[in-house]
């Protein structure tokens, strides 16, 4: 079977260590892009001389010529400027919105096969530009934010009640900002409701800090944000499509009709495999986490707004 050719936009740490985890799950053959002359060869070259001791035969190159990107099955944009003290939300929407579309136009012209995945915030505003950009079917668009929040949710409760992270399932859905919804009745421990395991206020707790994780780790670090945990959620969903393993995973997919949207990026359950995003799983919501979810659609959707595309 031929490789897989992985193409990863942004060779910061987010893009670096997604490269690191793919190679250890020999994905496919990646090529690291950056603006930064030298920087994604650099660090491709360090990730090759990594892989005769972990034992994965990845082609691992960095380039700053997207010709060297051509005909990639996958690619992952993780490249943008991270919010800076003083810029505004809009300051950064405008940025980012920038970057991602030159990055779009520029993979999408060698690899117009490709599926792409997007990572750069505010995650459920990039993700939409991507896919208006690269006028791709919005099956072949996704955004990892789901995948990343679950996972947070996921080693908080192991950690709170001393169970293997394996046996917890966790759903987090709407977008990947304040407003996301972790949904307590979709998650369980070895199918065990987690309303059965844990008191109210211990899952409350649990929840909120899955709201505030990404912040968390930004006031630990003091410079800079998360990415062992962003890249090895990119890592999952790049296996899930390039092995077409169909796993039901949340991310940022165009939901139009589905959810009653229409027509909007937001985190929900989907099916991602071969084809892309194959099917988004409409789940039963009751009333309360319908409006939450409804709430973090309206956040979403006045950031889109403010888009000039
Ligand atoms: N083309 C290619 N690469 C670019 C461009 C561009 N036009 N503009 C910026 N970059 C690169 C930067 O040079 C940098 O190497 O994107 C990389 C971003 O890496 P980091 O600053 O280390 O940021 P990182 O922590 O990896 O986060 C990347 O993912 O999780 C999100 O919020 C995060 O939006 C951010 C993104």
């Amino acid at each position: 079977m031929a490789r897989k050719k992985i193409t990863i936009v942004g060779a910061g740490h987010v893009g670096a260590h997604a490269a690191l985890w793919m190679g250890l799950k020999e994905l496919g053959d990646i090529v690291l892009v950056d603006i930064v002359e030298g920087m994604p060869a650099g660090k491709a070259l360090d990730i090759k001389e990594a892989s005769p001791i972990e034992g994965f035969d990845s082609i691992i190159t960095g380039t700053n010529d997207y010709k060297d990107t051509e005909g990639s099955d996958l690619v992952v944009i993780t490249a943008g400027l991270a919010r800076k003290p003083g810029m505004s939300r809009s300051d950064l929407i405008d940025k980012n919105s920038g970057i991602v579309k030159a990055v779009v136009e520029n993979v999408v012209k060698y690899s117009p096969d490709a599926h792409l995945m997007v990572v750069t915030n505010p995650l459920d505003v990039m993700v939409y530009v991507a896919w208006k950009v690269s006028g791709l079917p919005p099956h072949r668009v996704v955004g990892m934010a789901g995948a990343l929040d679950s996972a947070r949710l996921r080693a908080f409760i192991s950690m709170e009640l001393g169970v293997s992270v394996e046996d917890v399932q966790a759903m987090v859905i709407g977008g990947h900002a304040d407003e996301m919804v972790p949904l307590k009745r979709y998650t369980t421990v070895s199918g065990i409701p987690i309303e059965q395991l844990m008191s109210e206020e211990a899952i409350q707790r649990v929840m909120d800090r899955t709201r505030n994780a990404g912040g968390e780790i930004v006031s630990l670090l003091k410079t800079g944000s998360a990415y062992y945990a962003p890249s090895a959620a990119v890592a999952e969903m790049a296996e899930s499509i390039l092995k077409d393993k169909k796993r039901i995973i949340p991310c940022a997919a165009y939901c139009d009709g589905k959810y009653g949207l229409d027509g909007v990026f937001v985190g929900v359950p989907v099916r991602l495999g071969a084809g892309g995003v194959e099917e988004i799983i409409e789940i039963e919501l009751n009333e309360e986490e319908r409006a939450l979810f409804d709430n973090s659609v309206k956040a979403i959707k006045g950031l889109v707004a403010e888009l000039n595309l």
